[in-house]
């Protein structure tokens, strides 16, 4: 991959030299140019900067050394198969960084980052560079830099790990952070008890008990938690990607769970009315079962916004696990739509949010259903799942499997 820099600062790159990035750069992995913005300036003084049109505080940085600086890249670098770069512009009212987006940059051949320092870059930049080359303006997050510098050292390093050989244990990027949605379970090394002066602090037993399907689990619930505790707007990420957009969907919380149960009872009376009588649990348990069962699964609650984007009425649901003692099966359930929003789709892509929510051991995805409603196997059959033949788990249900694609 190639990557231009064009900065007022070129030595703020140096760090690029170092560890990984840097390796991957002596590897041909990464092939970086730096480019001093002011080597594309006229006068004595080499002035990239000048007063605001319309007054006002700071400097703005002039058009023309920018427009010089990307032609120079752009002869330098083209090739047929990559004639222009995809120029990234770091500025704090861009789109924001993430994970996704280190990923698809990953995918392209050629960067190049404009390092804007003062107010920003004269706005005519921007026109003049999309007028020639893809341009998107990237954020590091909400708050003010001083110069585009220290956002491309971010960015080049989170793209620039993601490609093949750059991290030597490729496997350590699949359970990171933000992979899946979800951040990272805490991680713990020698020695297993430590005395820190005053308090024995012990790693937790699971991690010591070889039992992999045991560890596996209790990584998948440490990643949900701390997910649900620091980030609950990663649930609600990940669910627009799924196409509840217009919701407002997260990890449950036990606060949650008197709603759960009385959509729950709305959702499964009917299936009660048809099946005659057999034990449905979700019509059953009580409001403490309900707060046990967020403990052991991942659920996944979704309100509508109310006036404002606020979260409102608790509308639907659903819940995935790790079943207990097989690492490779990720069991759903409780899937559930509030009468007056059925019918829309937010059943499916409830299912496949909770579907993305497996860790990567998973090879099965299992649910299980009544067989006295055909109309919710046929919704499921929809969804890519197929009958286990014979009876399901419990006395009146089928069981449905899908393999999960690679
Ligand atoms: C002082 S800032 C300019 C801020 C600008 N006046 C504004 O309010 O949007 C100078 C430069 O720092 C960089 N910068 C500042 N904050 C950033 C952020 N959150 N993400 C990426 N780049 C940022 C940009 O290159 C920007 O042009």
């Amino acid at each position: 991959m190639r990557l231009d820099v064009v900065s007022i600062f070129p030595e703020y790159l140096a760090p690029l030299d170092l560890s990984l990035i840097g390796k991957a750069r002596r590897d041909g992995v990464l092939d970086l140019h730096v480019h001093d913005l002011r080597d594309f300036t006229h006068d004595r003084h080499r002035t990239v900067d000048d007063s605001p049109f319309g007054g006002g505080a700071g400097m703005v940085m002039k058009p023309e050394p920018w427009a010089e600086a990307l032609a120079h890249v752009t002869r330098a670098g083209a090739t047929d198969a990559a004639p222009v770069p995809h120029l990234i512009v770091p500025g704090p009212g861009g789109v924001p960084f993430t994970q996704a987006m280190a990923h698809r940059l990953a995918a392209e051949p050629w960067l190049a980052f404009a390092c804007g320092r003062y107010e920003g870059l004269d706005e005519r930049v921007y026109e003049h560079a999309a007028e020639r080359m893809p341009v998107t303006v990237v954020s590091l997050g909400d708050y003010v830099l001083n110069g585009g510098e220290v956002a491309v050292l971010a960015m080049v390093e989170a793209v620039g790990r993601l490609l093949p050989g750059v991290v030597g244990n490729a496997e350590s990027l699949v359970e990171e952070s933000h992979e899946g949605g979800l951040l990272e379970y805490p991680v713990y090394t020698r020695p297993a008890s430590w005395d820190d002066g005053g308090t024995v602090r012990d790693v937790p037993p699971v991690l010591l008990s070889g039992d992999h399907g045991a560890i596996e689990r209790w990584r998948h619930e440490q990643r949900v938690a701390r997910t649900a505790a620091r980030r609950p707007d990663l649930a609600a990420a990940a669910a627009a990607v799924a196409g509840l957009d217009d919701l407002d969907v997260r990890v449950a919380a036990p606060a949650d769970a008197a709603e759960l149960v009385v959509l729950q009872r709305a959702c499964w009376v009917p299936e009660l009315m048809v099946s005659g009588g057999w034990a449905i649990p979700p019509l059953e348990e009580s409001l403490d079962d309900t707060v046990a069962g967020l403990a052991g699964w991942t659920t996944w609650v979704a309100r509508v916004r109310a006036d404002g984007g606020a979260p409102g009425r608790l509308v639907a649901s659903v819940r995935g696990r790790v079943r207990p003692g097989d690492p490779t099966v990720w069991e759903t359930g409780r899937l559930m739509v509030a009468p007056d929003l059925q019918g829309r789709g937010i059943g499916r892509a409830l299912l496949e949010l909770a579907e993305a929510g497996a860790p990567p051991s998973v090879s099965t995805y299992w649910l299980n259903t009544s067989s006295a409603v055909p109309a919710n196997i046929r919704r499921y059959r929809r969804s890519g799942y197929r009958p286990v033949p014979g009876e399901g788990a419990w006395p009146g249900t089928v069981d449905l499997t899908k393999r999960r694609r690679p």
